[in-house]
C-alpha cells in the first residue's frame, strides 16, 4: 500500500477517472462499471476497479482543493503506475454563456494556488491538458451529440473568497469556471509525464446566483462519465 491508499500492487487500473467526492466514486462504479471492487476506504476516501467494455478501469476520490488531491495522484503515478487520470467534477460558471449543466474541458488551468509559482520563480507555468485526451473527448462528445465548451479554467485555493466579485477579472481574461483541482493535476501529470484531462460540469453559476437540483446534477453527470469512459 501507499501512504493513503491501501490498494495492493496492480489493483489499481492505468487510467483512474477521479470526482472529488468519494461517494461520486462508488456512484460511478456501482452504475458504470462490471465487477468493481472497493480498494481503498482509508480516511473513507472511496477507490474501486471494474472494467468497463472489457476494459479496467479504476474510480478513486480525490477529496476537495489542490492539496488533497495531489496526494491521490502522486500516490497513484508513483506508487500504482497510474498513466492516464481524468478529473470528472463540476465546476462554478464565470460566464452568460456557460450554462447550469453544461459540460466543460478544460484545456488549461489557472490557480490561485501557489504549487507553480514557488517552483517557477517569477515565472508563470501554464499547466494543460493532454491534447489527444481532449482531442477524445471532443470528438466522441460531438458524435454523440453532448455540446461543450472548452478553454481556461481557474483552480481556486478558496470555494469561499472575501469578495464576491473577484470572479470578474478572470472572466474578463477569458476564463469559464472555476473548480478547485485541475490545476493541480496538469502540473503532476507534466512532471511525471503521464496523461491527464479535466471534464467539469457546471452545478453553479458566479454569474446569475443558480444552482443546479441534485436531479439536474446526476444526469449531467452521467454525460461527463460517459464521455471520460470513451477515453479508455
Ligand atoms: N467554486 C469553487 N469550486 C466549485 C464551485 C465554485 O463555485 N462550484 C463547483 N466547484
Amino acid at each position: 500500500m501507499s501512504t493513503h491508499i491501501e490498494a495492493k500492487k496492480g489493483e489499481i487500473a492505468q487510467t483512474v477517472l477521479m470526482p472529488g467526492d468519494p461517494m461520486r466514486a462508488k456512484w460511478i462504479a456501482e452504475t458504470f462499471l462490471k465487477d468493481a471492487h472497493c480498494y481503498n476506504d482509508v480516511r473513507g476516501m472511496l477507490g474501486y476497479t471494474g472494467t468497463y467494455h472489457g476494459k479496467p478501469v479504476s474510480v478513486q476520490g480525490s477529496g476537495m482543493g489542490i492539496p488533497s488531491a495531489m496526494i491521490y495522484y502522486h500516490e497513484l503515478i508513483n506508487d500504482y503506475g497510474v498513466k492516464n487520470i481524468i478529473r470528472v467534477g463540476t465546476a462554478g460558471s464565470y460566464q452568460k454563456e456557460v450554462k447550469i449543466r453544461d459540460i466543460v474541458l478544460a484545456m488549461a488551468a489557472s490557480t490561485t494556488s501557489g504549487i507553480n509559482n514557488s517552483r517557477f520563480i517569477n515565472a508563470d507555468y501554464a499547466p494543460t491538458a493532454n491534447f489527444e485526451l481532449l482531442l477524445k473527448a471532443a470528438s466522441y462528445a460531438k458524435e454523440k451529440g453532448i455540446a461543450i465548451k472548452a478553454g481556461n479554467v481557474l483552480s481556486s485555493d478558496e470555494f469561499y473568497t472575501d469578495d464576491p466579485e473577484d470572479y470578474k477579472l478572470w472572466a474578463k481574461f477569458g476564463v469559464l469556471c472555476v473548480e478547485m483541482e485541475a490545476s493541480g493535476l496538469y502540473t503532476i501529470a507534466a512532471k511525471y509525464n503521464i496523461r491527464a484531462l479535466a471534464i467539469l460540469t457546471i452545478s453553479d453559476s458566479l454569474v446569475t446566483g443558480e444552482r443546479s437540483s441534485a436531479d439536474e446534477r446526476e444526469s449531467t453527470f452521467r454525460d461527463m462519465v460517459d464521455i471520460a469512459l470513451h477515453l479508455l
